[in-house]
């Protein structure tokens, strides 16, 4: 038998509502006791007295680039990110080369994390085959094997009717669509937000408008069909706007924001530096306070990262010719912590509700709770003391983050799966 005993740390669960100091005692990969001093033997005795001790984390958004471009990130260094980011569960986006469109292509990631991923690692199923957004995939194939959400990350279906059906083949197997919202009718060439420092620093600009409108259209269609709909990366004050009026109709929307989005605008780019680009781009200061209130009051329900990693060469070529996206799997909880938390507009409950338990429940994982009988998916956090971010440490291959250098609080000391502890910090 395994077991583990973490003593003293202050434990934080959004399911129980657990917020006190106990002791976690782990037997076999699973959570078989919460208490206080928990008089045990253990294999192995964690001593988290000053740690927090949260439910491991659920990124539902997360580029693993395999097959096909391993050069920047694969399932092993994806999961070894994860894992040093107290990320114990991950959905892998769809959009890899080739695009994963069958049971087949799905197939082969999935064996893959059974056998090499220190985290569960879920595979999502695109929406059309081969993402060219003119023919849906097999849906009743690819729920029976199991997928947990049909997604074209890096771009929307533009074929409104496309999707409609694609709800409808959904809503059957009663999984989510989840949408990167962009009509990319109007991107027309841009590659940062549309405002002064766009003019300023001489890009073409992604209006708001480019997001807008595909919010709108896809709340529409959910709310008709009855399908799940999750909104993924939302940076704009009109989204938030539109998925809080239809969330209190009973349209069964979910919505997700990244740190960058609730953290960084436009204005913080300080000039051609590609670690600032992303889809969606930096947007304005209200859009960050927009994003902020609607994680703070509800409307926005978790807060993934898009983790896009990207070669150094890649990011080299500025603005204008380097491929959209940053990494974030490895700071996404130091970030939020650090802004949300630290800040006094989450409580350390909210942030596990939005970085784990409410992704779980959207996948419908057995994930994001530190319940009795629970797999052990569990992250051991310093919030005390303060870390500058620093690429070095990354086990990403990719380094592509505008937030090297930055003070935060809430290095990871420990995570574990299933009773396993897949990383733990030197010192
Ligand atoms: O910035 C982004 N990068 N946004 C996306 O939606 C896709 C992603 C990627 O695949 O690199």
């Amino acid at each position: 038998m395994n077991t583990i005993l973490i003593q003293n740390g202050r434990v934080v669960d959004p399911d129980t509502k657990k917020d006190g100091v106990f002791d976690i005692f782990i037997e076999d990969g699973v959570i078989a006791e919460v208490g206080k001093k928990l008089e045990k033997e253990a294999d192995r005795v964690i001593d988290a007295e000053g740690l927090t001790v949260l439910p491991g984390l659920v990124d539902l958004h997360v580029h693993l680039r395999d097959p096909g471009q391993e050069y920047k990130e694969d399932v092993v260094t994806g999961s070894e990110a994860a894992a040093h980011g107290g990320v114990t569960s991950l959905l892998a986006m769809p959009n890899t080369h080739p695009p994963m469109d069958s049971v087949n292509r799905i197939g082969y990631v999935v064996n893959k994390a059974k056998t090499q991923a220190d985290v569960h690692v879920y595979q999502s199923s695109t929406i059309t085959k081969g993402m060219k957004g003119e023919e849906l995939v097999d849906f009743d194939a690819i729920a029976e094997y199991g997928v947990l959400g049909f997604t074209e990350d890096g771009k929307s279906v533009m074929n409104t009717d496309l999707l409609y059906q694609a709800m409808k083949k959904a809503k059957e197997h009663d999984l989510p669509i989840m949408e990167h919202c962009e009509d990319i009718t109007m991107v027309r060439g841009g590659v940062m937000n549309e405002d002064e420092n766009a003019e300023r620093l001489g890009f073409p600009g992604i209006s708001n408008t480019v997001e807008d409108v595909i919010v709108a259209r896809d709340c529409v269609l959910a709310a008709e069909t009855g399908t799940k709909l999750h909104l993924q990366h939302c940076s704009t004050a009109g989204s938030v706007r539109i998925i809080a009026d239809v969330k209190k109709d009973g349209a069964p929307v979910t919505a997700e924001a990244c740190p960058h989005h609730f953290i960084l605008s436009s204005d913080d780019i300080p000039g051609d530096d590609a670690n600032y680009k992303m889809n969606p781009p930096l947007r304005s200061k209200e859009d960050v306070a927009a994003i902020r209130r609607g994680i703070i009051d509800g409307t926005i329900d978790c807060i993934s990262t898009d983790h896009a990693p990207h070669s150094e060469d890649e990011k080299k070529r500025g603005f204008r010719n380097s491929p959209f996206g940053i990494v974030g799997i490895e700071t996404s909880a130091a970030l939020t912590y650090t802004e949300l938390v630290r800040t006094g507009d989450l409580t350390l409950m909210q942030m596990a509700e939005k970085m784990s338990y409410n992704p779980a429940k959207i996948l419908g994982i057995p994930a994001g709770s530190l319940r009795e009988g629970m797999p052990a998916d569990i992250a051991v956090f310093d919030f005390e003391h303060p870390y500058t971010i620093d690429t070095k440490t990354f086990l990403s291959r990719g380094k592509n983050t505008p937030f090297a250098g930055r003070e935060v609080y809430g290095a990871v000391k420990f995570t574990i799966v299933d009773g396993k502890v897949v990383w733990e910090a030197r010192n």
